[in-house]
């Protein structure tokens, strides 16, 4: 019988894309999915080190393990567990010490060694470190582009089109555990996309840690790129970059906003969703490209981490609030009814009652449709964790943090409830956890939408709905038409003999 895997992740989207490339690799060397820990004969912890809680998180979870691999080699078999991602990149070693029971570590630029590893644990019986320091080799496997993927759902898939940041926000330790900030040849990017759409893919989301400064460092050779990847003659192709950088420009460099259009015109792709761009970066071509691109959806997550200037300077985020709002209002007069998310620290060193307020007016101002917040948790290692500035009692981080939750909820509700009587094109994603009668579904605004469909609609299927009633988290909403059901292939359970 064929050797079960189970991958579980615990970051970011980048994160859960390396978990996807991981379940790729496993089942090309013939391992199937498991449902759990107990059916499974290899476990892949795919960790993050982003806040305290991830690394407590990880260390529980192995620990529940120890014991399930003690059990398994009383009855004379294994589990085998390995620790992927940013914690391992980050703790190494150490964590052999913390948990010796781990067979295999390995860090965020080897994820396409994951299947060698653990042929050299079972040759040598001992525990393997493979942890690579940045690698600047764009053909290497920092993009992993030929690595198979698993993914989670047929029809959407996460493109890298950067990995790294050269960012030195001072409380985050990004930079630390995923290297230098290196663009991924365009036309690979392209290549990609065509491939996905011809899987059957409808929806994307380029990731990055940085979006928007795509291409800063691609000097390049973009022209014989895009041959390669498409055999076309450079006046297509100056078509479908846009103009600007293959127009005599000495060094022609893609922009992020190239990259938009480009993949705009990829045929069978409908939602192009990319996260994340920094306000600091964010330039009129990215917002006129977003507005002229069909595919792009009208949602932009601009992280603000702060409203006020004292804290966004300690911070190093390189823009005040007054200049985060004017990109934003320039965004929404030119992309229309655009959806606006955000990430917001509570608690950075040093933050006054009056820092706070300044965030509660940007958040207030700003109106998000949602936002994820964070209290700030200091990262050995980070600049802010050394800073001298007066910490934030933990009461007060988590009273401040209860008034800002209810000026977001608020938007998010109020933002909800204006689409009540609007129809909004669905990508049904499966059916509703808590009521199996309903289906569940996103809006191009990635708003959830929760509706009853009157048959059988496959996940993957484009809808339009009209939406009846919102609450702060979802909408609810009648099925007006099926606007296209999907082409990925789904696989046919066999029944063993
Ligand atoms: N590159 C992305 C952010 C990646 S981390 C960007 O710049 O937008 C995701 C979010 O985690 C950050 O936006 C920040 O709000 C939060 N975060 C990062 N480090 C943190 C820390 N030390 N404590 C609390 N929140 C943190
Ligand atoms: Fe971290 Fe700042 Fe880079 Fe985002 S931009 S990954 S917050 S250093
Ligand atoms: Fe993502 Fe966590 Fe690493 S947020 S980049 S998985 S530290």
């Amino acid at each position: 019988m064929a050797k079960r895997y189970l991958v579980r992740t615990f970051g970011c989207q980048m994160n859960e894309h390396d978990s996807e490339r991981l379940a790729g690799l496993l089942e090309g060397d013939g391992y199937e999915p498991a449902r759990d820990e107990s059916e499974a004969d290899v476990v892949v912890l795919n960790t993050c080190c982003i806040r305290e809680g991830a690394d407590t998180r990880l260390y529980g979870t192995l620990g529940h393990l120890k014991g399930l691999k003690e059990r398994r080699s009383a009855e004379g078999s294994d589990l085998e567990i390995m620790v992927a991602g940013c914690l391992a990149q980050k703790d190494r070693e150490s964590l052999l010490e913390r948990a010796p029971h781990v067979d295999v570590v390995l860090g965020t630029h080897n994820v396409g060694r994951a299947v060698e590893l653990l042929a050299d644990h079972r040759e040598s019986g001992r525990p393997i470190v493979e942890i690579l320091e940045a690698t600047v080799d764009a053909d290497n496997e920092q993009f992993p582009s030929a690595l198979p993927v698993v993914r989670e759902n047929p029809w959407a898939a996460w493109v890298t089109i950067q990995v790294g940041c050269d960012n030195n926000c001072a409380f985050c330790i990004v930079p630390a555990v995923r290297g230098p900030e290196v663009s991924r040849p365009f036309g690979d990017i392209l290549a990609e996309l065509e491939r996905a759409a011809a899987q059957g893919v409808t929806e994307v989301t380029l990731l990055g840690q940085n979006v928007n400064s795509y291409g800063r460092d691609l000097t390049l050779s973009a022209r014989s790129e895009l041959k390669a990847a498409h055999g076309e003659e450079p006046a297509t192709m100056r078509h479908r970059v846009g103009g600007s950088w293959m127009q005599g420009e000495r060094r022609p460099r893609p922009l992020f906003s190239d990259l938009l259009r480009a993949a705009g015109e990829v045929p069978g792709i409908e939602r192009i969703r990319y996260t994340s761009p920094h306000p600091k970066d964010l330039r009129s071509d990215t917002i006129a490209a977003m507005a002229d691109v069909a595919a792009v959806c009208e949602h932009l997550h601009l992280p603000l981490q702060s409203g006020s200037d004292e804290v966004l300077a300690a911070m190093h985020r390189g823009y005040t609030a007054e200049r985060y709002l004017q990109r934003l209002s320039e965004a929404r007069a030119v992309v229309g009814d655009l959806a606006v998310s955000t990430d917001i620290i509570v608690g950075f060193p040093g933050e006054s009652d009056a820092d706070f307020e300044a965030t509660l007016e940007v958040a207030a101002e700003a109106a998000y449709d949602n936002a994820y917040t964070f209290v700030y948790s200091p990262r050995p290692g980070t600049e802010a964790a050394a800073s001298e500035a007066p910490e934030v009692p933990r009461a007060v981080a988590t009273e401040r943090m209860s008034r800002l939750r209810a000026v977001v909820e608020r938007s998010s509700r109020m933002a909800n409830e204006a689409r009540v009587g609007r129809r909004e094109e669905v990508l049904v994603e499966g059916p509703s956890k808590r009521d199996p009668r309903r289906l569940t579904g996103r809006t191009r605004h990635n708003r959830l939408v929760h509706f009853e469909p009157q048959r059988p609609l496959r996940p993957g299927s484009y809808a339009e709905v009209e939406v009846t009633s919102a609450s702060t988290t979802h909408l609810i909403g009648s099925l007006v038409e099926v606007l296209s059901t999907p082409k990925h292939r789904t696989k046919i359970p066999v029944a063993a003999l």
